[in-house]
């Protein structure tokens, strides 16, 4: 019960963080202004209403009382006197009769015309009425007397008080200024929220932004101070291993190659020449392997993030495929730009083709863009940016023996290669290279009997 009640409010609130602390701020505050409100209304208001009215009717009162007693000669000084003291506006209407029902009221949030009436059936004692609409600066009052009928126009700003409008002026604009301040301070907020949650988003992909620099509440900048530090690291990390890889390399070269020269100055004789033929291609593997991870890791280390076209970097792979002889069809839109590591992603497109190449005699590729349908995560940040979002996806069929559906995650495992003449980095580094821009390299079984090599990096 109690979780389908904070359920249903979750399912209310506003979502991101700029609509909530608005609300968290303008929700006590307008309960607060209602409460205040009430109050005067309620209380302050009334007395200031029923004191005015009172005045008014006590005059009218007294002026009729006056009029009613005195000899109608005496009629012209009364007005005249009421006109200047009172200032009401008398005249008399010999004869006159009030019909009932005749009242005008108007529609004003104020007490006024109630406790007008009040004030003036306790005072008058005669039949009056008011009418509250015909004349937008007085209130005009008919008091029937026993030979006539009395008009008084009261002027309305006997009844009325600036404080009135002044106070709920101050109630709305208060309540706008405060809501216009908490949107503009909090929309900065949110920006540098934004921006941290960009940054990482970008890092991820492997679109290094740079650091960023701190902004916001102390807690915001505390976030992007640790990012950053992060980043630091795990740049420094990858720069080291990096290094390190391309060091090994490179020195085990020179042993390798004094080994290889060892080897073609061994006394040969025919009970030794498979042992040697034998170490020799053992030599060049080791060599392959070599070179394979120097090229790896030089790109790895320098090269940076640029718009480029996916299309171009398949089609130029493809054209050097048949150059060395093998049937490369290519499907694809004219062109498919997105930020990469162009050479890296050309390594990882050559692995992959290079080893269709090698297990089949038809190779298909095609490019295109599809829907990502995994969230970015439970309520990840930019989950609802994801589910818009594409990746550019490269297959590489083939018609070759393929790779039994339990094989296929061993295949990118390094040095797992079933071919004499490969080094079983291929698929690894191929992987590698993707991950590191936020993609992955997938197999499958291949429409045309074959391996498919799915490629996706996000756009
Ligand atoms: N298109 C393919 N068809 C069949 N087997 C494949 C294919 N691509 C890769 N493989 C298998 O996966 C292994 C690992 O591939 P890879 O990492 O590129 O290493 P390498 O090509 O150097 O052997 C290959 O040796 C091969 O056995
Ligand atoms: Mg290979």
């Amino acid at each position: 019960m109690a979780n389908r009640l904070t359920a249903g409010l979750r399912r209310l609130l506003p979502r991101s963080l700029l609509a909530r602390s608005v609300l968290i701020i303008l929700v006590p505050m307008l309960i607060l202004q209602a409460v205040a409100l009430q109050l005067f209304y309620g209380g302050h208001l009334d007395v200031i209403s029923r004191r005015l009215t009172g005045g008014v009717a006590g005059d009218v009162a007294f002026v009729a009382e006056l009029i009613r007693r005195e000899p109608p000669e005496q009629h012209p000084w009364i007005f005249r006197e009421a006109a200047w003291r009172l200032e009401l506006g008398l005249a008399f209407e010999q004869g006159g009769q009030i019909q009932p029902g005749e009242r005008r009221s108007s529609r004003s949030l104020l007490p006024l015309e109630e406790d007008l009436n009040n004030a003036l059936g306790e005072r008058v004692r005669a039949r009056f009425d008011t009418d509250w609409q015909s004349d937008p600066r007085s209130i005009i009052i008919r008091v029937q007397l026993p030979d006539g009928v009395l008009h008084v126009e009261a002027p309305r700003k006997r009844l009325f008080t600036a404080t009135l409008y002044l106070f709920v002026i101050w109630l709305v604009g208060s309540a706008l200024l405060l809501s216009g301040v908490a949107v503009l301070f909090m929309k900065n907020q949110v920006r540098a929220i934004r921006r941290l949650a960009a940054a990482a988003d970008a890092f991820g992909l492997g679109r290094d932004l740079g650091a960023i620099k701190p902004e916001g509440a102390s807690e915001v900048r505390q976030a992007a101070a640790a990012f950053n530090r992060m980043r630091e690291r795990i740049r420094r990390f990858v720069g080291q291993r990096t290094e390190m890889l391309a060091g090994i390399s490179h020195d085990l070269r020179t042993p390798l190659t004094r080994m290889r020269l060892g080897i073609t100055m061994l006394p040969r004789a025919a009970e030794t020449e498979e042992d040697i033929a034998a170490l020799t291609q053992d030599m060049e593997e080791m060599e392959r392997m070599i070179a394979a991870y120097l090229t790896f890791a030089r790109g790895e280390g320098t090269e940076q993030v640029r718009p480029a076209d996916l299309v171009e970097l398949v089609q130029d792979v493809a054209a050097k495929a048949r150059r060395s002889g093998a049937a490369v069809e290519v499907a694809s839109p004219a062109s498919l730009a997105l930020p990469l590591r162009p050479d890296a992603v050309r390594r990882s497109l050559a692995n992959l083709i290079d080893n269709a190449r090698r297990h089949a005699k038809r190779i298909a590729v095609a490019v295109d863009t599809v829907a990502r349908t995994e969230p970015g995560g439970p309520g990840g940040v930019g989950a609802d940016r994801d589910a818009h979002a594409l990746w550019a996806q490269v297959t590489v069929d083939d018609d070759g023996p393929g790779i039994p559906a339990g094989e296929r995650e061993d295949a990118f495992r390094p040095f797992s290669s079933g071919s004499p003449d490969g080094t079983g980095l291929g698929l690894a580094i191929a992987r590698d290279i993707v991950r590191a821009h936020g993609g992955d390299i997938l197999l499958e079984e291949s429409p045309l009997g074959g391996l498919r090599a799915r490629l996706r990096l996000p756009v």
